[in-house]
């Protein structure tokens, strides 16, 4: 029998230089493969235009795509800041060292444990995301003897062109502070001791392909700083959020990144002068741009059914447990098969999960004739798959190797069938078998 070995002689995808192939054998399948290298690329894509701007800036990085101890030193050592949502990512922050000041405290939903843990750590931001969390916020920090600072996030009714789950800037919204009740929030805000108002913050979406929602978004923020400005203080900071667009299939376009923050310095110079307002430090926070390119994931391939006449199923080690994009938005990844990468793509198929549902990674793509053992590298994985895996049919969650250069580290572990039931507990009464 012709060994899995002999198969994956074929023309390898090389991926940031490396061969996929080798590293599906080395670490095993499922895997997530993530570059450095693309990951400071589009980091200096976002500097490069920031530059050009003029603007004082800050890229904090939002952790929600793709966090780990080694995503925040990565963070730490491109220079970007970092955005977290959660105690957990907060945790995750400070576990690898990250400067506590420079990260902010996002959330929709903060707990009273996450506030405090937060301000103990010394947080720069924390964003507040409704009129209840402006009270809540001042009484801990005045129960702590703490000035937080603080950005209000508005939602200003920008419904930017995004699947309907991933808009989030609309009023019918459950983030943010619709942005007409923006000035009592701001007057509440300055009226509170222990909140230092230095900000707004809005964040109308994601997978953003047109800028323009953004200059919508702006224009009623720029007026909220007068307003505010009106109110006797001063908004130092505003922040745009993220949402800028990937291309996850060749025929979409790039998201014009180059020319956003020129524009959006000329549009706040103009308004600033004749508003009399000075212009604010421009802070975005990114997530899926800076590593949604950067990563891929690496299956091996098991059962293929064919149903005559009707579809070709081409069944992988992982699928939805991994990556529930697909079966949550209907989003749409390419793929190549990594073994085969210079062979006629001429067999129409459907690549599906392992889990016990529907579970299609990819509906009809055009592949070379593929055959169990052969290896599938999902393309443009590197945001919201990781961060949003699951332990489905207690699948394992895969490791996360990160290629740098020549380099291949590990920086998550794959789960262990140990790991899925460490948190498992067996009351008393049901006795022990083991
Ligand atoms: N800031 C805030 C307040 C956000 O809610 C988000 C994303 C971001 C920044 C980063 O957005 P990005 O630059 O990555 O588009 N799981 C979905 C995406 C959910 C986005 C949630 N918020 C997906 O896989 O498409």
């Amino acid at each position: 029998m012709e060994s899995n070995e002999d198969k994956l002689l074929g023309s390898r995808f090389i991926f940031e230089g490396h061969d996929t192939v080798e590293l599906a054998k080395k670490y095993g399948t499922p895997l997530y493969v993530m570059s450095y290298d693309a990951i400071k690329r589009s980091v200096d894509k976002l500097k490069a235009s920031f530059e050009k701007s003029g603007l004082e800036y800050s890229i904090n990085y939002a952790g929600k795509a793709f966090l780990n101890t080694a995503m925040c030193r990565i963070a730490d050592i491109l220079g970007l800041d970092l955005d977290v949502v959660s105690g957990g990512e907060l945790y995750t922050a400070l576990a690898a060292g990250f400067d506590p000041s420079r990260i902010t405290l996002h959330g929709s939903n903060k707990s009273q444990q996450e506030i405090t843990e937060a301000i103990e750590a010394g947080v720069g931001t924390i964003t507040i995301d409704s009129l209840y969390e402006i009270d809540l916020l001042n009484d801990i920090a005045a129960s702590m003897g703490k000035v937080v600072q603080v950005h209000l996030r508005l939602s200003p009714g920008v419904e930017a062109h995004t699947h309907e789950y991933v808009q989030t800037g609309r009023v019918d919204s459950k983030f943010g502070i619709p942005i007409s009740m923006g000035s009592r929030a701001a007057r509440m805000a300055i009226e509170k001791p222990n909140l230092d108002l230095k900000g707004l913050h809005c964040h109308i979406g994601s997978q953003i392909f047109n800028t323009k929602p953004y200059f919508i978004a702006l224009t009623g923020m720029i007026e909220m700083v007068y307003n505010i400005k009106e109110m006797g203080a001063e908004i130092r900071e505003i922040n745009l959020g993220g949402g800028f667009a990937i291309n996850y299939l060749a025929d979409e376009n790039d998201f014009d990144i180059d020319s956003l923050f020129p524009s959006v310095a000329d549009f706040l110079r103009e308004n600033a002068q004749s508003l009399g307002i000075k212009v604010p430090k421009v802070i975005v926070e990114p997530g899926r741009f800076i590593v949604g390119k950067s990563g891929i994931t690496l299956y091996t391939v098991g059962t293929i059914k064919e149903i005559p006449y009707i579809r070709k199923y081409v069944s992988v080690d992982g699928g939805m447990a991994d990556n529930p994009r697909p079966a949550l938005y209907n989003a749409v990844h390419s793929a190549v098969v990594a073994n085969k990468y210079d062979y006629e793509p001429t067999d129409l198929v459907t690549i599906s999960g392992k889990c016990c549902e529907t579970d299609t990674l990819i509906k009809d793509i055009l592949l070379p004739p593929t055959e169990p053992g052969d290896i599938l590298a999902v393309m443009d994985t590197g945001a919201y798959n990781y961060s949003m895996a699951s332990h489905y049919n207690r699948l394992l969650s895969p490791s996360v190797v990160l290629l740098s250069g020549e380099r291949d580290d590990l920086i998550v572990k794959r789960d262990t069938y140990a790991t899925i039931i460490a948190n498992d507990v067996i009351p008393e009464w049901m006795g022990n078998k083991q």
